[in-house]
């Protein structure tokens, strides 16, 4: 298949890595539709090709299903749901409101999920469902805490994407949890490791070398597998 005949779906792309996956996607030939929940300048003034754009807020099912809708019949080769939050992450979770905890899990693993599958039935045979994790998801590397309710929040997506894969293991796609790595974002901060575009560069690299791959991966923007 052309570069340019592929099509991504990029969910949360206003501004950091959604912003920066959208940038390179289209920067690599592929038509692209992004989402904002808001007013997105950043996005609208890409050049010089533009996404096409889509106001959604995950969070809300009414709007995923409107999405779904107006978007019929078009499926795309990659569904990349980018969107997360970080409320409340310096502080150790009896520390914090119940209500902010309760929030980043839904933001950052339920809503993911069910935006999942809402489109499950638009992501093209031989494409991909990527989720946007962090490697602070993984159970088994959580040996200094900190970041509590957030990766409390990235641990249940990555469980959660591993139920939605097996429930969904006729289908002929395949699902990936991706870990951007520490990212000079909004989120990540200015003392984080990388900038967004060799991150944003590095994720399209391991979703295009996917492609055609079916089950369940854990895998950071170099392509490196993550231990659960
Ligand atoms: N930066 C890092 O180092 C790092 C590392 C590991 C994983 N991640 C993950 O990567 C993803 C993007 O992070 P980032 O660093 O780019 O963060 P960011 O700069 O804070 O951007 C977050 C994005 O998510 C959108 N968003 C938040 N809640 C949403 C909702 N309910 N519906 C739709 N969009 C929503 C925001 O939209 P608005 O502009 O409307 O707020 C914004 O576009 C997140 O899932 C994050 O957990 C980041």
């Amino acid at each position: 298949m052309a570069k340019q005949d592929r099509s991504a779906l990029i969910v949360g792309a206003s501004r950091g890595l959604g912003l920066g996956l959208t940038r390179a996607f289209l920067a690599r030939g592929w038509a692209v539709t992004a989402t904002a929940r808001g007013e997105a300048p950043a996005l609208a003034a890409l050049t010089p090709v533009a996404p096409a754009i889509r106001q959604v807020d995950i969070d809300d099912d009414a709007a995923v299903a409107r999405l779904r809708d107006d978007l019929e019949p078009e499926s795309f080769d990659v569904v990349f749901v980018v969107a997360g939050i970080a409320d409340g992450a310096h502080v150790p979770l009896p520390e914090g409101d119940r209500a902010t905890a309760l929030k980043v899990y839904e933001t950052n693993a339920v809503s993911p999920i069910r935006f999942a599958e809402a489109f499950a039935g638009r992501v093209a045979p031989g494409g991909l469902m990527v989720l946007m994790s962090s490697i602070l998801g993984s159970v088994s590397l959580n040996e200094g805490g900190t970041w509590e309710s957030y990766r409390a929040s990235k641990a249940a997506l990555n469980t959660l994407a591993r139920s939605f894969s097996a429930r969904h293991g006729d289908a002929p796609f395949g699902t990936v949890l991706m870990h951007p790595g520490w990212v000079r974002t909004d989120m990540g901060g200015p003392e984080a490791d990388i900038d967004v575009a060799t991150s944003a560069d590095g994720m399209v690299t391991v979703v295009e070398g996917r492609l055609g791959q079916r089950g369940c991966a854990y895998l950071d923007y170099r392509g490196e597998m993550l231990p659960w």
